[in-house]
């Protein structure tokens, strides 16, 4: 009988010794299986600036050591009408990363898209003169940049400026300014904050023609002894595009030119895409039909085991050039957050972060953590 009990006993132990084991491997956070090795950041929507998604931000808190607001700090959110700063938000989003010790990104401050029309016209409606926009540009930098200084640590200064062949997207700022609009927002951000980190951020940058591109335009601010801290590499991925080889390719490249190589916006779509490389251009937008929302009742199992092989094959490239990469930011705390629900058709239910609609870490998140610093 003793022996039973013991028998019994002895199992009991194992059993808690076990799931006690299992539930410290759950709860490692991220920022410390990254440490020493990159950042790793997270974006914030309106909800979690003004603290009204507590368990997100407890996920925030535990997991992330590096925040980046998703939308309040672009233009139409910082000056919607000339002149008129608004500032409530952000300063909110700031508070927040100084309050939990996070390193802050400010996101974005040239952008051809979310600029409101009053940046590009006069009074009478018509185009303002580059002189007038470089005015403005100046204005609105030196505005933010100083008003954050010494507390948002690094800028995304421009923002999708190359298009995928390698040639400047025609925005407003290229065919008023000239491709000078690129360095002047560089030299004005740095003039208002000379410590802080400047980069340059865009989609689409395992594309061959982006990455060449973009190489030429980090190879002309160099010589212009213009100040370029880091290039960031949306990571706008799906589970067939782009391949891990080529990501790698644009890595080397950007970091062969002398700059921090950053994974800005991580999130992986799991639902069929109108094209294969979709990008991340949120005026591109299609029609909704049921054949393409299909996972409305739960990601099937052999979907899952794709997005989770699918993180697993980055993070191990991440690893692999932690040397090069300096910070590796997921776009969204969980699979409800993500704008991906909404692009590039409104109304789906996607999968694409590391936490499930329950706020729980997905088990891949746990195999991440196992990927060995170099293989
Ligand atoms: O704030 C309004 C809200 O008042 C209104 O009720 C609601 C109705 O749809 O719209 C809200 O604004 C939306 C905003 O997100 C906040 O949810 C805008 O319509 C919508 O256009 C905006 O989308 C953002 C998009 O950039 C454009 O700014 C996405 O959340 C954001 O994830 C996305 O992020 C961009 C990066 O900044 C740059 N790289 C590509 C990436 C994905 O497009």
């Amino acid at each position: 009988m003793r022996k039973v009990v013991l028998i019994l006993f002895s199992c009991l132990a194992a059993m808690l010794v076990f799931s006690y084991k299992n539930y410290k491997r759950e709860i490692i956070p991220l920022k410390d299986i990254f440490k020493d090795k990159f950042y790793i950041g997270v974006a914030l929507n309106t909800r979690k600036i003004w603290g009204r998604d507590t368990a997100a931000l407890q996920i925030v808190n535990t997991h992330f050591n590096s925040v980046v607001a998703e939308n309040c700090m672009k233009i139409n959110a910082l000056q919607p009408r000339e002149g008129h700063f608004q500032f409530r938000e952000a300063d909110k989003f700031v508070d927040f990363g100084l309050r939990n010790n996070m390193f802050i990104i400010g996101h974005n401050l040239v952008w051809h898209s979310q600029a409101p029309d009053w940046f590009f016209k006069d009074h009478n409606g018509e185009e303002v003169s580059r002189e007038v926009l470089i005015e403005r540009m100046k204005k609105h930098i030196t505005t933010v940049v100083s008003r954050y200084k010494g507390r948002v640590n690094g800028w995304d200064v421009v923002n999708e400026a190359v298009l995928d062949d390698g040639s400047w997207r025609k925005s407003k700022f290229y065919s008023i300014i000239g491709e000078d609009f690129i360095r002047l927002a560089f030299e004005f951000a740095h003039a208002a904050d000379p410590m802080a980190e400047l980069y340059y951020n865009d989609f689409s940058m395992a594309r061959e023609g982006k990455r060449q591109g973009v190489v030429k335009m980090l190879r002309k601010l160099k010589a212009g002894g213009v100040k370029v801290t880091g290039v960031g590499m949306q990571g706008h991925l799906s589970l067939d595009y782009p391949k891990i080889a080529d990501f790698e390719k644009s890595i080397l490249a950007f970091s062969a030119e002398g700059v921090n190589v950053m994974i800005t916006e991580l999130d992986i779509t799991v639902l069929p895409t109108p094209r294969r490389n979709m990008g991340a251009d949120v005026n591109q937008n299609y029609a909704y039909k049921k054949e393409i929302n299909p996972y409305t009742d739960g990601l099937p199992e052999n979907v899952t085991k794709q997005l989770a092989q699918r993180y697993i094959d980055f993070f191990r490239l991440f690893l692999k050039h932690e040397d090069k990469i300096s910070r590796v930011t997921l776009w969204g705390v969980t699979d409800a957050d993500s704008w991906l629900n909404n692009w590039p058709v409104f109304g789906r239910k996607d999968y694409p972060l590391l936490f499930d609609r329950q706020y729980k870490a997905k088990p891949f998140v746990q195999m991440i953590s196992q990927i060995p610093a170099k293989e």
